[in-house]
């Protein structure tokens, strides 16, 4: 058996979409046939950002696994698992939290990022810094080869590649150093750099067809282009970002027409939301035909948590053992 490992999570904040598919669930359901893959429901990061609102990660985590489903996650082949199920996470996160300097955390640019984003540089918690020793344990314990994230994860992925060598230099060789898997970074609807949830320019997993098509429809094109028959400039275009990632063999005919004013901007993104509909049409399919089993959800989150745990305390042990902290003279 292939014991190749790979290991990566989410925030369960929200509904998953579209950039969150090109960005990383895409290639990590495309790994499940060939390597051993963990796939974790970051509730206890969640709680970095939104720790008045705990009370709704019971539905988040809910619609995550379903979104997973519908996206390609395959419980025969693969685990899902919940953080807060698995203890030795945190105490993995106790022992490298020793390993991290906080100016190095602090220069963090997608916690910089984020901490602006929020208005929060004065009142930044001492779990929201220290999230990312927190998700070097998420990553390590699994000691993964491959973490497939968006491209906004990687100074994370640093981090964890860091503390795996800092640990194995002080306390000997545990951890191989994990490889990030980066996808493509999806715009959003509104043109904006970033597909996000927060930005209220994201198409969801889980919208149906006519909202894709609405979403799509709103898409702003080029402004300087009035008429349908004016030439356009496709590198402007909200809408023509997504030719290039969901239908590239016919994007650059599109661009050509656009450019000829041959198309009009109407009728181009009513072909782009069949595009965007033919491509999620599967996703649907899944989801109702999962959405049919009551009990499903439950079970592969207790089954993955589990095995999980099995995963976690055989690392801890290796952790422990390497760190003179095994104590045998406890034993016996
Ligand atoms: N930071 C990730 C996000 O914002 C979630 C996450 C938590 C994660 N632990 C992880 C990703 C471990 C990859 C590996 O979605």
């Amino acid at each position: 058996m292939n014991r190749t490992i790979v290991l990566t999570g989410d925030r369960p904040t929200g509904k998953m979409h579209l950039g969150h598919y090109v960005g990383s669930l895409k290639n990590r359901f495309e790994m499940q046939d060939e390597f051993q893959c963990f796939f974790m429901i970051a509730d206890y990061q969640a709680l970095t950002t939104h720790q008045n609102r705990a009370g709704d990660l019971a539905a988040h985590v809910q619609e995550m696994v379903l979104d997973y489903l519908a996206a390609g996650f395959d419980p025969q082949k693969s685990a899902c698992f919940l953080q807060s199920q698995v203890p030795q996470l945190a105490e993995l996160t106790v022992i490298f939290s020793n390993l991290v300097t906080l100016p190095r955390l602090l220069r963090n640019p997608t916690v910089k990022e984020e901490m602006e984003k929020m208005g929060l540089e004065k009142r930044t918690t001492y779990g929201f810094v220290g999230y990312p020793v927190s998700q070097a344990a998420d990553i390590l314990l699994f000691r993964p080869q491959y973490v497939p994230v968006g491209p906004d994860q990687r100074p994370h992925i640093e981090l964890a590649r860091e503390v795996a060598a800092r640990f194995n230099r002080t306390y000997g060789d545990v951890f191989p150093i994990p490889h990030g898997v980066y996808g493509a970074l999806l715009k959003g609807t509104d043109g904006q750099s970033k597909m996000g949830k927060s930005y209220g320019n994201a198409i969801d997993l889980s919208d149906s067809e006519a909202s894709v098509r609405a979403k799509v429809m709103n898409m702003v094109t080029d402004p300087r282009r009035v008429r349908a028959t004016d030439p356009g400039n496709p590198d402007v275009c909200s809408a023509f970002h997504y030719r290039t990632v969901f239908d590239e063999a016919r994007a650059d005919q599109v661009a050509r027409t656009c450019r000829k004013g041959a198309v009009g901007c109407t009728t181009c993104k009513a072909a782009l939301a069949d595009v965007l509909n033919d491509f999620m049409t599967p996703f649907r399919n899944r989801r109702k035909a999962f959405e049919k089993q009551p009990d499903l959800v439950r079970d592969i989150l207790n089954l993955g948590s589990a095995k999980a745990r099995i995963e976690g305390q055989r690392t801890l042990e290796k952790v422990k053992e390497a760190m003179g902290m095994g104590y045998k003279f406890l034993m016996g």
